[in-house]
């Protein structure tokens, strides 16, 4: 007997529904802001993916050598194909590029519950405008993509942090350049790891300097206890010479602050500097949206990653964007009780009452689904009473009834399965 692998899924019918209602939501959401499809390749070259997304997505590709011999991996995210996708294109395309697509995505993960290792992702991105209001496009996207399902903000939230704040406090906690994208990424791992395996990952991110685990590890724990501006002025304020330095900042946070009341999303926003991302690329706002009922999981991350498509070779430009998967969406609708299908149901159910009539019951439907009517009708013969239990079991609104009786006087019997009411129709009105 043949199994499907770890951490990939198979969809039957309903569960097809369910994952279609998700990106119908999704796709509503991206369009209602002005943001067009696009979709990047399943497989790249290896490169593009360990060079860009940073250690933690490295360690998790599903690569292999193709039969050219080119080493090759499925995509675990699409951010650096849509950076790829942009600057080769930099010179004529339109600014600001706002851009969504909707695609299965790969990781080796380890099995834990809401993370697989095929899992679906929506992202959208805005690339070519610096403008705070392009940040606040995306997370104002992010949260109606969310409420489009009916969530609320008692049912989710998103925490805003910053990659420039971060950058600032460790330098002047005396972290050199080069190990502060090792030190983010422990603290991505923060709430999430023992203290021993901290201070072993804190260690290792600080090799070569002459800085102490334990004190750094200290500075943080106070830094990430931030979580208003108010509370981040003071924070400053306390640490002499960089206070200065971090004025600018803090009027960017109120500005974005002011700008998601405008957009209506406020209610949904916490400040929270313990969010920086596990990604190498993101360089300013990050943020994180997750559930607040149930276990707390993420449902979608993103940030600004201003230097991406220049580090693959192209002219500057600055993008911001997110990406939230299916898995936790989906589990967080069913727990709520908000979760729906786009089922896949007939129009109409064809009762063919003899083998007599058959082919003129096809000629009809064969009309009727060519002019956009989703027909179903039995593949033998079948009593009448089995073919009602059958239009009943695929869901059907209508039944199409016809038998000897109606052919010989040129009529279909039409039946509301719903309210039973019966009608009547001529076949070549019909047709
Ligand atoms: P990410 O945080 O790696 O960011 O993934 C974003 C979301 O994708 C997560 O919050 C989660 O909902 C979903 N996700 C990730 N890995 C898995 C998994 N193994 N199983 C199920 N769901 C998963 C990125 O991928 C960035 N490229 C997002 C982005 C777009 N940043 C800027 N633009």
């Amino acid at each position: 007997m043949f199994r499907t692998l770890p951490g990939f899924r198979e969809f039957y019918p309903e569960d097809c529904a369910k994952k279609n209602y998700i990106f119908g939501v999704w796709r509503t959401a991206a369009r209602s802001f002005g943001f067009s499809e696009f979709e990047p390749p399943v497989l790249e070259q290896l490169d593009l993916f360990t060079e860009k997304s940073g250690e933690e997505i490295k360690s998790q590709l599903f690569e292999f050598v193709d039969k050219g011999g080119r080493a090759v991996s499925l995509r675990p995210e699409m951010t650096p194909s849509l950076a790829r996708m942009v600057g080769a294109k930099a010179a004529g395309i339109r600014r600001p590029v706002k851009w969504f697509a909707i695609g299965e995505n790969y990781r080796y993960e380890r099995q834990q519950k809401g993370r697989l290792r095929a899992f679906f992702q929506y992202n959208a991105d805005i690339l070519g405008e610096e403008s705070l209001n392009a940040d606040a496009e995306v997370v104002a996207l992010l949260i109606e993509s969310l409420r489009g399902f009916g969530l609320t903000e008692n049912e989710f939230k998103l925490r805003l942090g910053d990659r420039t704040l971060w950058v600032l406090f460790l330098e002047n906690a005396g972290v050199p350049e080069e190990k502060i994208i090792p030190v983010l990424s422990v603290v991505d791992k923060l709430e999430k790891v023992s203290p021993e395996v901290l201070r072993e990952m804190t260690a290792e991110a600080l090799k070569g300097t002459d800085l102490d685990a334990d004190i750094l590890v200290g500075k943080i724990r106070a830094f990430i206890a931030v979580r208003d501006i108010d509370a981040m002025r003071s924070y400053f304020d306390a640490q002499g010479e960089l206070a200065v330095r971090v004025d600018a900042r803090i009027a960017q946070w109120r500005e974005l602050l002011k700008i998601l009341e405008s957009l209506g999303v406020g209610a949904f926003i916490s400040p929270d500097l313990s969010i920086v991302r596990g990604l190498a690329y993101y360089t300013g706002f990050v943020f994180e949206a997750f559930q607040i009922v149930g276990t707390g999981r993420a449902l979608a991350g993103g940030g600004r990653y201003d230097n991406l498509v220049k580090k693959l070779g192209y002219q500057d430009m600055p993008a911001v964007g997110f990406g939230m998967g299916d898995v936790t969406v989906s589990d967080l609708l069913e727990l709520v009780g908000k979760s729906k299908s786009l089922s896949d149901r007939p129009d109409v159910y064809f009762v063919i009452g003899s083998e007599n009539v058959r082919s003129k019951a096809m000629r009809i439907a064969t009309a009727l689904r060519r002019s956009g009517v989703k027909v179903d009708y039995p593949l033998k013969a079948l009593s009448f009473g089995k073919q009602f239990k059958q239009a009943d079991a695929v869901g059907a609104s209508k039944a199409y009834i016809l038998g000897d009786d109606e052919l010989a006087a040129g009529v279909v019997k039409i039946k509301d399965l719903k309210t039973g009411e019966e009608s009547s129709s001529k076949i070549d009105e019909l047709i």
